[in-house]
C-alpha cells in the first residue's frame, strides 16, 4: 500500500485546451481513491508564494468544456533556483502534500524532474501542451484542439487567398516542433508546410518554388512553424518579395488564438484518461514519470526520456502532404 495521503496538482507553462479536463480527472480520481487533493494556483510560482487550497469534487464541476486552466499558469524563473525550490518544498510540507501532479510541457516537466530528484518527492507529469513535442506519447493534451483551430482559420483564409489569387504564409505555433504545421497543412489541404525538422537540411522555400507548386493553382497556402529555424512567415514572405517578385504574397500569424477555445472530444477524453492514470501511478508508487498514450494504451515515460529525446515527425506525413498538394 502506498504511504501517500495527499496530492497537490498544478498547471505550468503555456496553457492548453484540456488542462481543465485533466485537473478534473486528477481531482476526482484522487478523491475516489481516498486521497486528499490540494490545488496549487499559478504553477510553480504559486507553490513558492503558497497559493494552495484544498480541492473538493465541486471545485472541478462544470470545467471539462472550458479552455485555459482554472488553476492559472505561469512561467516561473524563481523555481529555476535552488532557493526558490526550497521555498516550494517548505510549502508542500506545510500543507502535508506528499506527491505532486504537474500538468505542462517540456519546461514544466524539466522543473518537475529537478524538484523530484532534489527532495526525493514523488512527482507524476501529464503532457499538457499544444506543441505535441513530448517524446513517448502519441499526443499531448491540447494538441488536437489547436489543430482544429488552425484548420478552421486556414479554411477562412483560403477564401480570401483564392479570391485574390495570392500566396499566403500562415505561421502557427509549436516552438521548435513542426507537428501543428504539418498536420495542420494536411487537415486544411494546404500546399505545403515549412517545418524546423526539415529546414536545417534543405531550403524548403526554394524547393517549393522550383517544383512549381503553383502549376495548377493560382493561390497557395503554406503553413510555417514559428521556429527561428524556418525563418518564420515574415522572413519567408520577405524572401519571396525579393527573390520571386511575381508572387502576390501575404502573411497571417495565428498566434495565441491557437491556445484558446473549448477542448475537442479527443482532448477531453485524453485528458480524462491521463488524469485518472496519474492517480493510479501515484497509488502504485510510480515517480518521475510522465503519463502518456501509445497505440491507445496508457504508458509511463521516465521524465528524462520525455524531455530529452526528440520526438520524430513521421516521414509518411511529409510524403502525404507532398502528394496531395499537386
Ligand atoms: O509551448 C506552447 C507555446 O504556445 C508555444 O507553441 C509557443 O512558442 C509558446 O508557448 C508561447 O509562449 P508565451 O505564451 O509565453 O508567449
Amino acid at each position: 500500500m502506498s504511504e501517500i495521503k495527499c496530492v497537490g496538482i498544478l498547471t505550468s507553462g503555456g496553457d492548453a485546451p484540456g488542462m481543465n479536463a485533466a485537473i478534473r480527472a486528477v481531482t476526482r480520481s484522487a478523491i475516489y481513491s481516498g486521497l486528499k487533493v490540494m490545488g496549487i494556483y499559478r504553477g510553480y510560482r504559486g507553490l513558492i508564494t503558497d497559493e494552495i487550497v484544498e480541492f473538493k469534487t465541486q471545485n472541478v464541476s462544470n470545467i471539462i468544456q472550458q479552455g485555459g486552466t482554472i488553476l492559472k499558469t505561469a512561467r516561473c524563473k524563481e523555481f529555476e533556483t535552488k532557493e526558490g525550490r526550497q521555498l516550494a518544498y517548505d510549502n508542500l510540507k506545510r500543507h502535508n502534500i506528499d506527491a505532486l501532479v504537474v500538468i505542462g510541457g517540456d519546461g514544466s516537466l524539466t522543473g518537475a524532474r529537478i524538484f523530484a530528484n532534489e527532495f526525493d518527492l514523488p512527482i507524476v507529469g501529464l503532457p499538457g501542451t499544444i506543441d505535441n513535442d513530448l517524446y513517448g506519447t502519441d499526443r499531448t493534451i491540447g494538441y488536437d484542439t489547436a489543430l482544429n483551430t488552425i484548420m478552421d482559420c486556414v479554411d477562412k483564409i483560403r477564401d480570401t487567398a483564392t479570391s485574390h489569387e495570392r500566396l499566403f504564409f500562415i505561421e502557427v505555433m509549436g516552438r521548435d516542433a513542426g507537428f501543428l504545421a504539418l498536420n495542420g497543412a494536411i487537415a486544411s489541404g494546404a500546399e505545403a508546410a515549412i517545418i524546423p525538422e526539415i529546414s536545417t537540411k534543405v531550403d524548403q522555400l526554394a524547393e517549393l518554388i522550383q517544383n512549381g507548386f503553383r502549376k495548377s493553382k493560382n493561390s497557395s497556402i503554406v503553413l510555417v512553424a514559428e521556429s527561428p529555424i524556418t525563418g518564420g512567415a515574415m522572413g519567408l514572405a520577405e524572401r519571396v518579395k525579393n527573390e520571386y517578385p511575381s508572387y502576390d504574397v501575404r502573411v497571417s500569424i495565428l498566434g495565441h488564438l491557437q491556445r484558446g477555445g473549448s477542448p475537442t472530444a479527443a482532448d477531453r477524453i485524453l485528458a480524462s484518461r491521463l488524469g485518472a492514470a496519474a492517480i493510479d501511478a501515484i497509488n502504485d508508487d510510480q515517480r518521475n514519470v510522465m503519463i502518456g498514450i501509445r497505440n491507445d494504451e496508457i504508458v509511463y515515460v521516465p521524465f528524462v526520456k520525455a524531455i530529452k529525446n526528440d520526438k520524430r515527425i513521421n516521414p509518411e506525413l511529409i510524403e502525404t502532404l507532398r502528394r496531395l498538394s499537386i
